[in-house]
């Protein structure tokens, strides 16, 4: 929050109203609002704002209130039960305004109404449009505001903010881009990936690049081989019926991991903005050494949980999932070797890795250093002597490095060690939520965190093909696992060498 603090005394946030396209759906609920009403407590929202819920209920102003309440006291993170007041006027800040997004019409009906809002209650029309709904209809939505001139700046300044996925393939992702630009330029459209929203996402560049001793070893002279994780304890849920025209590839990997991926790999930007930030990201997706289609594979493992006992409880396998196929071949599993073909990383494999359904809910990016050039304590290592730096960003986010210590007493036994710093000891106040931080960067018109066309191009140029080829070879193997498993144990296969493996995180990084 301080950190959001300092932001807005920097840019402070204008008077404004977003408008959200699907406020009565899941993702509305569970954390845009809450989001907004974060923002609203840690008073980092301008005197007048409004918030419209566009949906496609007919309801009311009282019954939209009360439901914005019931989302509030579900999934707020605080304020609700120690603040009634405070969540009592942040409701006079909410209107409704019931939009089918296919009917051209209601879009007039919306015009109208932010018309009449801004004029009754003085807001300027700023307006952010956040699409929280199905990718489908971004399209159309976008083209309805244009219709009705919603998109025009000349009576204030207009943003949209488009979830993932942006586009299902390289071509569609293309298509959607020409589409929204139509209607609207680069610098209005804001494509939200939450991964960049993380304080320990940002923290890597910190880590990077204001310390003059990590920079030094950060490439393919000291660098073994970097591993990504990202492992969810939970399976798809009630997501089946998105998950299943999805998977893993494009849920996870084409936007999040690759985009972990570019801010631990990027070279430093000359100057801290969005962007040369940006520009430095998109040259590490560019640089994504194409994987052919003969070498999927070797280079990229997929699986799919199967039913199993879990403590006495069993678990659904996917295929018995709500709304999936029986029959399914979806990924819920990847695990992949990638190289950034450039002069800092050649030749320096990047393993990828993330699932539903695995041992622990934990997000990691792991840099595994080169051993010493010469082992000259091999004989009396307790444990093999490696240097690792762990970059934890959730949960208990934090870094820390690994290296060899001699056991105190007699000879030279040497144990791996690890200096460990966890967030929660720098940050007094809490760690703000991606939503937050992502909503206010919008709302001051701050493009950082958010995806540029041209590294959501270059993230789809590289998926693409291996979609295409496991939807196209069915030689290409669907490795099933147990829930509750490091995912198909063919995962290990892509070091190539017998004594690497992953690492199995544990819920805390540093063990005491
Ligand atoms: C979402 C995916 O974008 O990210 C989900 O659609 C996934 O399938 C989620 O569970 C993971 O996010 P986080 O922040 O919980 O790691």
């Amino acid at each position: 929050m301080e950190e959001l603090n300092k932001k807005t005394k920097k840019n402070p946030v204008e008077n404004q109203i977003l408008v959200i396209f699907g406020s009565n759906g899941d993702l509305a609920k569970r954390k845009l609002l809450p989001a907004i009403f974060q923002l609203y407590l840690d008073n980092l929202l301008p005197e007048d704002f409004v918030v419209i819920g566009a949906g496609s209920q007919e309801k009311d102003e009282k019954t939209n209130r009360n439901d914005v309440s019931d989302a509030l006291k579900e999934f707020a993170k605080t304020g609700t039960n120690e603040y009634p007041e405070k969540l009592k006027n942040f409701l006079k800040h909410v209107y409704y305004q019931k939009v089918h997004n296919q009917t051209e019409e209601d879009f007039g009906a919306l015009k109208k109404y932010i018309d009449q809002l801004s004029k009754k209650l003085n807001v300027p029309k700023n307006i952010i449009y956040y699409f929280s709904i199905p990718p489908f209809l971004y399209e159309v939505v976008a083209a309805n505001l244009v219709k009705y001139g919603l998109n025009t700046e000349d009576d204030g300044w207009k943003r949209i903010i488009v979830e993932k996925p942006f586009g299902y393939s390289l071509e569609t992702a293309i298509d959607l881009d020409n589409k929204l630009r139509s209607g609207f330029n680069e610098d209005q459209i804001y494509r939200i990936d939450h991964y960049l929203g993380k304080e320990t996402v940002q923290n890597i560049m910190v880590t990077r690049f204001s310390n003059g001793f990590f920079e030094p070893i950060w490439n393919r002279k000291y660098v073994d081989r970097v591993e990504i994780t990202a492992a969810e304890k939970i399976g798809v849920g009630s997501r089946g019926g998105y998950y299943d025209t999805s998977g893993t590839m494009r849920d996870m990997i084409q936007n999040h991991l690759l985009q972990v991926l570019a801010v631990v790999a990027m070279e430093p930007p000359a100057i801290f903005d969005s962007e040369s930030i940006r520009n430095e990201s998109v040259k590490v997706l560019q640089a994504l050494r194409p994987i052919k289609p003969h070498e999927i594979a070797e280079n990229v493992v997929r699986g799919q949980y199967i039913q199993t006992m879990v403590d006495d409880v069993i678990q659904n396998g996917y295929r018995q999932e709500k709304d999936v196929s029986p029959n399914s071949k979806t990924e819920t599993f990847v695990a992949m070797k990638v190289f950034v073909d450039n002069w800092r990383w050649g030749d320096v494999p990047f393993y990828i890795r993330t699932g539903k359904h695995l041992p622990e809910r934990v997000t990691e990016v792991v840099i595994h250093l080169k051993p010493a050039p010469h082992q000259l304590f091999k004989q009396r290592c307790v444990a093999q002597s490696t240097n690792m730096i762990i970059l934890r960003i959730s949960p208990d986010a934090g870094v820390a490095v690994d290296f060899g210590m001699k056991i105190p007493g007699a000879g030279y036994k040497v144990q791996n060690v690890n200096m460990a710093f966890h967030y929660s000891d720098l940050a007094e106040n809490k760690i703000s939520e991606a939503y937050e931080r992502l909503l206010l960067d919008c709302m001051i018109g701050d493009s950082t965190l958010y995806a540029r066309a041209d590294a959501v191009k270059a993230s789809w140029k590289f998926v693409d093909p291996i979609l295409q080829a496991w939807k196209n070879n069915p030689d290409i193997p669907l490795y099933f696992y147990e829930c509750n498993t490091w995912g198909p144990k063919e995962a290990n296969l892509l070091f190539g060498n017998k004594e690497l493996k992953w690492r199995a995180p544990f819920k805390k990084f540093k063990v005491d």
